[in-house]
């Protein structure tokens, strides 16, 4: 173990620390903190050191006083669930996991709303539940919330910080965690800490980047790319006194300078302060911009990863069961980096997304296979969150090294894909949007439901299979797959943000529509689009839950021998025998053929689950057009 006792003298810390403690703090509880203490201290140190050198052991050692009151805050019943979850670490792995996604008041119009949704999440076998940021921001724009004013209070449209508090154990008591953002890199320009660095306040300026004139941020744009180039060129916005500050996204929404120590440990409270709410997992909000660096392209920089470390110590010591999910929305090799039990446990799996509407509009699965044997291992402890789509656009973030070797230039293959989801290719099903399309650089991203995209706004008769072909991918690859709420009824875009001037110029708004009455209405009635769409996956859901090869995210290649089916096999466990499901995915909209030969290594007859019939394999198997098979070929 480092030797700790150079910049925190071993007394010193732990007379500090002891000072912290309540009279009411039983031995147990204190004992098990400084448990965690003697190994999380030397990790937390040495990234401190790391990062900031040896100028920031004062705020690191208020940083642990803070964690210690913290643990100490912490509600009895979060820490008979940190013990549960530290007995059974792998419970995110489970087959069982389901997670579903919502805007609270375009839901459910409040909390208190929502909690009235409880028996439908239920009913859908959620148990992980992604609430969209609902703390206090601007009122006209947010960002969809993105743009926090303060971390310690909800939108009071939406209730109180007691309401989520209820809300979070309400669901707990339902099997659900509640994730929320934790919007780390910036805060809106209404917080306080922006109100006091406008004004002057020395503190509280260098918790930003501001700068007196163009220099520095033309020195820093010579290498950072835009990312909202329709609200703002470049990363900078000028302040009234014409100073400038970073804002990587709306001009509203100021970066925060994480070079600054103290920026860390007052994040570091309020994200334990959320914890303490009942928080379970944190979706970390825009991870790859949290490190700025003269000359680079100021994404997933080392110290990125060290900040992301950081946290997840402080977590292990006052909140330990809490998980981060990583929102990295970038080139693979990048998105990797932040996957670790270190670090961060769960991360979207962006490539897998992408590409699931790549194979659905090229009718081909070479990328998404190659993707599925070489990049879906991720570390033990650790999960992807699975998706078809999420509340943003959808970029195209595959290597272009991977597409060359088979055969595809990824630039050229990014346009095709761009027209053909905004419906600029003949034949095309998909009622995309563009979203920041670029005419300068050539980018540009993608907005939409799953339904618009998948052709049910179109009409086009496949539509329905397409949407249930989609999420079976993201149900039997391995990891947390997660439902944005209102597409298992097969809701459709929405236009009306165009009449709304602060969401017209955001696309993404689009694909954001409000709760879909008359389609959760008719979804039991199969004759309708929406009952379709929710007996076919619900059908899925019910499979995936009695399928043990489905836990963990162990994947095994099954080559198809046919361009437009893919396959892959989990092994696992039923029964108490080895067994392995064989998946085959048809992406065509034709019939197609696994043949005989293909099959050979796979038993005479095998039980395909879905159907939950026995079927002889022996002549090869014939796939309806986006027909889906999950065959269990060993095992009972
Ligand atoms: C994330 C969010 C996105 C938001 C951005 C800035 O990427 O998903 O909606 O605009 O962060 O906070
Ligand atoms: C993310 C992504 C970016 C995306 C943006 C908002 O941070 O990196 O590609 O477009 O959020 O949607």
């Amino acid at each position: 173990m480092p030797n700790t006792s150079r910049i925190l003298p071993d007394d010193g810390i732990r007379t500090a620390i002891r000072a912290v403690r309540r009279n009411e703090t039983s031995d147990a509880d204190w004992l098990a903190f400084e448990a965690r203490l003697a190994t999380e201290l030397p990790r937390l140190t040495s990234l401190f050191h790391s990062i900031y050198g040896n100028t920031a052991d004062g705020e690191l050692l208020q940083l642990v006083l803070d964690a210690a009151v913290s643990w100490q805050d912490r509600p009895a019943d979060l820490k008979a669930m940190d013990a549960e979850h530290a007995a059974a670490p792998d419970w995110f792995q489970s087959n069982r996991m389901l997670g579903g996604v919502c805007y609270v008041d375009l839901y459910a119009g409040n909390l208190a709303g929502l909690r009235e949704r409880i028996p439908y999440f239920r009913e859908l076998g959620l148990t992980y539940l992604h609430l969209m940021p609902l703390f206090r921001a601007p009122e006209e724009n947010s960002d969809g919330g993105y743009a926090v004013s303060s971390y310690r209070d909800v939108n009071p449209a939406l209730g109180s910080m007691d309401d989520l508090a209820v809300l979070a154990r309400e669901l707990r008591e339902n099997g659900i965690a509640l994730v929320v953002d934790f919007i780390f890199n910036h805060t809106s320009n209404e917080h306080e800490w922006a109100r006091k660095a406008v004004a002057g306040d020395p503190e509280y300026q260098d918790f930003y980047w501001i700068f007196p004139d163009r220099s520095m941020p033309d020195a820093y744009e010579r290498t950072v790319r835009e990312i909202f180039p329709d609200d703002h060129p470049g990363s900078f916005v000028q302040l009234d006194d014409g100073r400038w500050i970073w804002a990587t996204f709306h001009s509203f929404q100021w970066d925060l300078n994480y070079r600054n120590p103290k920026v860390f440990r007052a994040m570091a409270g309020e994200m334990l302060y959320l914890a303490n709410q009942g928080v379970g997992i944190v979706r970390m909000d825009a991870v790859a911009f949290i490190w700025k660096q003269l000359g680079t392209a100021c994404e997933s920089l080392p110290e990125a990863h060290l900040l992301l470390q950081a946290f997840n110590a402080v977590c292990r010591l006052a909140a330990p069961s809490l998980l981060f999910k990583s929102e990295a929305i970038v080139h693979p090799d990048e998105v990797v980096e932040y996957i670790h039990p270190g670090e961060c446990q769960l991360s979207y799996n962006p490539l897998q997304m992408a590409l699931i509407w790549n194979s659905l509009a090229t009718r081909e699965v070479s990328l998404l296979a190659q993707a599925l044997e070489r990049r879906h291992a991720i570390p033990e402890g650790t999960a992807w969150v699975n998706y078809v789509r999420s509340h943003d656009d959808i970029g195209w973030t595959f290597s272009d090294e991977d597409a060359a070797e088979l055969g595809i230039n990824g630039q050229d293959h990014r346009r095709f894909l761009n027209a053909f989801f905004v419906n600029r290719f003949p034949g095309s099903f998909a009622r995309g949007v563009p979203f920041q399309d670029n005419p300068r650089t050539g980018d540009c991203r993608i907005s939409g439901t799953t339904a618009s995209l998948a052709g049910l706004e179109a009409d086009h008769g496949a539509a329905v299979a397409r949407i249930l072909l989609a999420h079976s991918i993201i149900l039997s690859t391995g990891g947390i797959p997660l439902l944005y709420l209102g597409d298992e009824v097969g809701q459709l875009n929405d236009y009306s943000y165009l009449g709304d001037p602060a969401k017209a110029d955001d696309s993404r708004w689009v694909g954001r529509p409000a709760y879909p009455a008359d389609r959760y209405a008719s979804r039991k009635d199969p004759a309708t689009d929406a009952g379709a769409i929710a007996a076919g996956l619900g059908r899925l859901l019910e499979v995936r839950r009695q399928t043990p090869e489905f836990a963990g995210g162990k994947l095994v290649p099954f080559h198809t021998n046919n361009p437009h089916v893919l396959g892959y096999q989990r092994p696992g466990a039923a029964d108490g025998a080895d067994s392995v499901v064989v998946v085959l995915a048809n992406f065509a909209d034709t019939p197609q053929e696994v043949s005989a030969g293909t099959l050979q290594g796979l038993p005479a007859g095998a039980r395909e689950l879905i159907s939950g019939t026995t079927v002889p394999l022996r002549g090869g198997v014939a796939l309806e057009p986006y027909g889906v098979r999950w065959f269990r070929a060993r095992g009972k």
